[in-house]
């Protein structure tokens, strides 16, 4: 009797570590077949040196409508339904047109003239926090509203209307209903095909959707999507971060008094917390248009391939002790971000974001703590953005 291959993704114990059963599958080949979350079958790539040859390679699409395209929660079964969809699940030349031109907002440069309004939006966040506290709910109260005020500001997605946008976002990012999410996703795009044509009405409109709408390079309807995604993508991971980031560094009081006393000593910092929590194990997913020979395998074409940073950021053959959290190595060739053509756009936002919100909040709150053990914090469902929804802490 043959056992089924193993389920992919597997669910989180502890929110700020990989899937204890993913050290196992570490061990083994580093191509090796799992089951999906609608019960297909696709290929697992479990090392660094292949996973980046893979997310190199051509002959896979991101496209969520092609057949076969690996289906690991409720969210990307919605995806393979969309007759559009945005840069993550397009293939060239579509992708590389569209990607050029959101590029002018998230380049290093323009991202660095950020610095002083992003460190204006955490230093706020936290006086609200500190009006209201101790205690606190430091992913409700700074985790989420840094980020998510950050890429609405970059968008031009009016503030007013984030508690529409957060509601509407968290039943279609959380749910385990197609027929919520659908309907989620559907309020969220009607409001951004709205907005468009509210921007058409005004030239030199704010931020990216400003910049864009009524330009003719973009049509209404791709220019909504790629709004509504933008601000999904541009918050929910780097909300996970800065809260997944300050319960990693609470659990390491030595190597978060280092990073205090040093400030250049973020930046590397920033980078292990990504290779250590690699937390958008829902990203990666991919499915072969042609078949691809590797490492004695062939996937075949129509086959779907998981890539998930989680393993390849531990593959002990690229960092040495993989296991253990060391904000002082140089971890900067991890995979957090991905890698290759749809690597990610909002990177040098992200960590930007992160450098600035975890220097701040010890700066501010020395004496932070959290009030249950890391091990009570409930994790999220797996195919999720790996992240916690609240955070009880005081000082
Ligand atoms: C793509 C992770 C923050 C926008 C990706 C990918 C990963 C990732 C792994 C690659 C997906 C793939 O190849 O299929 C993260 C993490 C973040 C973060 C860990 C925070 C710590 C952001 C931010 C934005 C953003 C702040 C800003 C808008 C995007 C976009 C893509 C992408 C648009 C698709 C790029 C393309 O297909 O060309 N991200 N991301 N991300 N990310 Fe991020």
């Amino acid at each position: 009797m043959t056992t089924a291959p193993p389920a992919f993704p597997q669910a989180r114990v502890c929110p700020h570590l990989p899937p204890p059963a993913y050290a196992e599958l570490r061990q083994g080949p580093a191509l090796r077949r799992v089951t999906t979350y609608a019960g297909q079958l696709a290929w697992l790539v479990t090392r660094y040196d292949q996973a980046r040859t893979l997310l190199k390679d051509p002959r896979l699409s991101s496209d969520r409508r092609r057949p076969g395209f690996p289906v690991i929660s409720v969210q990307v079964e919605l995806l393979t339904e969309r007759k559009r969809q945005a840069l993550i699940g397009m293939d060239p030349p579509e992708h590389d047109i569209q990607r050029r031109m959101f590029l002018p907002d998230f380049t290093l440069k323009k991202v660095r003239e950020r610095r002083a309004d992003i460190e204006r939006i955490v230093h706020e966040s936290l006086d609200d926090m500190l009006a209201q506290g101790p205690p606190a709910d430091l992913y409700r109260d700074f985790a989420l509203p840094v980020p998510f005020r950050v890429i609405c500001r970059l968008l031009g997605a009016p503030w007013e209307d984030r508690d529409f946008f957060q509601d509407a976002i968290r039943r279609l990012v959380r749910t385990f209903s197609t027929e919520e999410g659908r309907q989620a996703g559907a309020e969220l795009l009607a409001y951004f095909e709205h907005l468009v044509t509210e921007y058409k009405k005004t030239p030199d409109g704010a931020g990216l959707i400003g910049r864009l709408a009524g330009t003719g390079r973009i049509s209404d309807d791709d220019l909504a999507l790629a709004a509504m995604s933008l601000l999904i993508a541009g918050h929910e991971t780097t909300a996970a971060m800065i809260s997944l980031g300050a319960v990693t560094l609470m659990e390491n009081p030595d190597q978060l008094a280092a990073i205090r006393a040093d400030p250049e000593a973020i930046v590397p910092a920033v980078e292990e917390l990504l290779r250590y929590q690699s937390i958008a194990d829902s990203a990666n997913i991919r499915v072969a248009t042609a078949d691809i020979e590797i490492d004695g395998v062939v996937i075949k074409a129509g086959e779907g391939v998981l890539v998930p940073a989680s393993l390849a950021n531990r593959d002990a053959e690229v960092f040495e002790n993989p296991d253990v959290f060391d904000a002082g190595r140089d971890a900067g060739g991890h995979i957090a971000f991905g890698y290759g053509r749809h690597q990610c756009l909002g990177q040098n936002l992200a960590r930007l974001e992160l450098q600035i919100a975890l220097t701040a909040l010890w700066q501010r709150i020395p004496t932070l703590r959290m009030t249950v053990p890391a091990e009570e914090l409930a994790p999220r469902p797996p195919g999720a953005i790996q992240g916690i929804d609240a955070l009880p802490v005081t000082w």
